[in-house]
């Protein structure tokens, strides 16, 4: 289950970054998979710079990457992700491996309710097209 606007958020802020911090002309690998009651997304890019500085330090608020300093930038982005996913009982987390940078956003999946007759003789009602409930 999921907000739409923090969801939206949460993917700006990632690609955004993916632009600004991927060598140029190098392949980004997107995807989604499902893990028991997990939905998890992986983006996976190879970064300008080799980051020195931990992955829980990369998600903490001001804090960039040397090589980012020559572009616009406050260190907020992923620290927001981070809070947004959370809100939507999800979690944020980044992985770097020299060049290898990962961020994986995990969120619970909710199974939809089977919808009872009534909800959905309710939901058809309005254009007059109900069907008929037996039972
Ligand atoms: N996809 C990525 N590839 C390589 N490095 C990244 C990537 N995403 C983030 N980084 C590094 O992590 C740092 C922190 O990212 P974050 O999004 O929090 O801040 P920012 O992009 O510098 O500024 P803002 O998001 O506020 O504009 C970046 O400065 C950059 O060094
Ligand atoms: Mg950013």
């Amino acid at each position: 289950m999921a907000d739409g606007r923090h969801m939206w958020r949460v993917f700006d802020n990632l690609m955004n970054n993916i632009c600004k911090y991927s060598v140029p002309g190098t392949r980004v690998y997107l995807t989604l998979e499902r893990d028991r009651n997990m939905a998890q997304f992986l983006f996976k890019n190879t970064s300008k710079e080799i980051l020195d500085i931990s992955e829980e330090e990369l998600m903490e608020r001001f804090v960039r990457g040397d090589s980012s300093r020559n572009t616009e930038g406050n260190g907020l982005g992923l620290s927001i992700a981070k809070s947004l996913a959370q809100l939507q009982k999800g979690w944020l987390r980044i992985e770097t491996d020299g060049d290898l940078f990962k961020a994986i956003l995990r969120f619970p999946i909710v199974e939809e309710e089977p919808q009872t007759a009534a909800q959905m003789q309710e939901m058809t009602a309005a254009d007059g097209n109900a069907p008929e409930v037996i039972g």
